[in-house]
């Protein structure tokens, strides 16, 4: 059976991933931080994962010693309304940002790499942005969240080389404009729909996509 772990597993499209993965008969680890509580479809195993840690990523691994894991999909994820605007950047909050999308990635993926080299496929995906994109950043603003998106991508793309040569594949995936308390009720995409997409183009992940930048209907985006 393949096996799949989901950050920013309590809501929005993190949630919808583990429900549309736990549908497909994937074994789902759902990491959130706080999953006393949450419930989720029968079968899915919750762990605790707060990405403001530094420790846990390492403390999450060791309920996983030994087991394979085929993906890796780090989705949790956060705005940073108080580090959006020039003239009203907080610096907290900005490292705060950078802190939860673009180490935190890096220290799970870090974390499960004895999991993932365990595991078949060996993806190891993100959910990032457009919005990290330097090439298409036509309207500026979003100082931490487009800085903490482009700090992803780049970690996703030195992943790449690292690990490619071991028959990994690391992609970063941008999921549209989506409903939910990030993108707001102004969204175009309903959850549902973004992650059906996400998950088609990642099933038919190759070894020649490693190291590509995304979208949920297979678009390239500049980097
Ligand atoms: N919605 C969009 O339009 C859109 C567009 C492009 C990219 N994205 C990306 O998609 C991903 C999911 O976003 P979403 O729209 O589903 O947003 P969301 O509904 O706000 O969910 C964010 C998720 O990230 C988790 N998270 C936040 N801080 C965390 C931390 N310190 N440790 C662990 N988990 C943490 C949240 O957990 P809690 O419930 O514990 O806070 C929640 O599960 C994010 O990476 C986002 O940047 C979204």
């Amino acid at each position: 059976m393949d096996r799949v772990l989901i950050t920013g597993a309590s809501r929005g499209i993190g949630r919808e991933l583990v429900e549309q993965f736990a549908a497909l008969g994937w074994e789902v680890y759902a990491a959130l931080r706080t999953p006393m509580g949450t419930p989720f479809p029968p079968g899915v195993v919750p762990l605790e994962l707060d990405l403001k840690d530094p420790a846990s990523p390492a403390r999450m691994s060791k309920a996983l010693k030994g087991k394979p894991l085929d993906l890796l999909w780090n989705n949790a994820g956060l705005y940073g309304l108080g580090a959006s605007r020039i003239g009203e950047i907080d610096p907290q909050e900005w490292q705060e940002v950078l802190t939860v999308n673009s180490l935190g990635p890096l220290l799970v993926t870090q974390a499960l790499l004895p999991n993932l080299k365990l595991g078949q496929k060996k993806w190891v995906v993100a959910t990032s942005s457009t919005m990290g994109s330097i090439g298409e950043n036509t309207s500026g603003g979003s100082y931490a969240y487009r800085a903490s998106k482009a700090a992803l991508n780049s970690t996703v793309k030195s992943l790449a080389q690292d690990l490619g040569p071991s028959g990994f594949t690391c992609v970063a995936f941008c999921p549209g404009w989506v409903k939910t308390d990030m993108g707001g009720t102004s969204a175009p995409l309903e959850a549902k729909t973004s992650v059906a997409g996400l998950i088609q183009q990642c099933l038919s992940l190759t070894r020649r996509d490693n190291g590509r930048f995304l979208n949920w209907q297979g678009r390239e985006i500049p980097w």
